[in-house]
């Protein structure tokens, strides 16, 4: 049996940039699909996971993210006092247990491996798991948890992994297989954004990972790369070199990449036509707006 995994670390540390001006002056984690912040969704995987403990990596300008995890005393009063046990029902649900967050600033963007290497003091020796928020995976089991259960028979590192066209490995971590067994596939290379036509496979890491502390370790050992910054995907492939496991993990489910407009568009719809009380009557919308051919001015 290898070890629990019960420490997540959330890098929030990004601009959001692709947002603005929304992000001008909201974290973009905050940004809500359909009623629930983006940054919930990762929550709520990570707990159904068994995480017990919330590590986030943010920086200047995300402090609405800390205040969102705060309990909000004077509005359940309020709701409270109002019998509104349904509204206080779902905040509640937003609390954290004291001591379950930390928040790590990175001073720097400096890139996707260095924030995360901003919590290896919180890490300590143990394996963990990384969630990047924006990518929002729609699973019956929640992706965290498959992986968790793959890792519990592989042991070493682990991504999320999904098959994208061959003309958008670009914009991703690209992995190099070297043997496919169902949905754990063993990796023998990684690249962080490939340029057109390089890619090792179109096999595209997502953002949810399995590590251990040696890939910390190693995202402080070696030097930049794509893009100028310190990736993750670097750190992790140099396991690989060293002669350790590396395994992607082709999750069930729809991953929605919330990162662009167009993926938080999709996940917008696809998360209310899920919904119980809005899927009826906006996918009624949905049709007579199909039907007349028409959009919002
Ligand atoms: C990051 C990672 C990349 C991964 C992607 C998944 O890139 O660096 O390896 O494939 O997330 O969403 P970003 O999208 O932050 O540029």
């Amino acid at each position: 049996m290898k070890r629990k995994v019960t420490k997540a670390i959330f890098p929030v540390a990004g601009l959001g940039t692709r947002f603005l001006p929304a992000t001008k002056s909201i974290p973009k984690e905050i940004m809500t699909l359909v009623d629930r912040p983006l940054i919930q969704y990762a929550i709520d995987e990570a707990r159904a996971a068994g995480i017990k403990d919330f590590i986030f990596v943010t920086s200047r300008g995300k402090s609405a993210l800390e205040d969102y995890f705060d309990h909000a005393p004077d509005l359940e009063a309020a709701l409270r006092k109002a019998d509104k046990t349904d509204l206080l029902e779902i905040l509640r649900d937003t609390n954290m247990d004291s001591g379950a967050i930390a928040y790590i600033r990175q001073h720097k963007a400096l890139g996707l491996g260095h924030a995360v290497s901003c919590a290896r003091k919180l890490i300590g020796d143990e394996p963990f798991a990384v969630i990047l928020p924006d990518d929002v995976i729609a699973a019956e089991k929640p992706c965290l948890q498959q992986m968790i259960e793959a890792y519990q028979e592989t042991g070493g590192a682990m991504v999320a992994t999904m098959e994208v066209a061959p003309e958008q490995t670009a914009s991703y971590g690209v992995l190099d297989v070297a043997r496919w067994d169902g949905r754990i596939v063993s990796v023998k290379g990684m690249v962080e954004k490939p340029t057109l036509g390089t890619a090792p496979s179109n096999l595209a890491v997502i953002g949810r990972y399995i590590l251990t502390p040696r890939v910390l370790q190693n995202a402080n050992q070696i030097g930049k790369g794509t893009g100028g910054e310190f990736q993750l995907t670097d750190a992790i492939a140099h396991e690989i070199t060293q002669g350790r496991d590396v395994f992607g993990y082709r999750f069930e489910g729809q991953r929605f990449d919330c990162g662009s407009k167009a993926g938080f568009l999709q996940a917008t719809v696809a998360f209310a036509l899920a919904r119980e009380d809005l899927g009826d009557e906006f996918a009624r919308y949905l049709a007579q707006m199909h039907g007349h051919g028409q959009a919002a001015q």
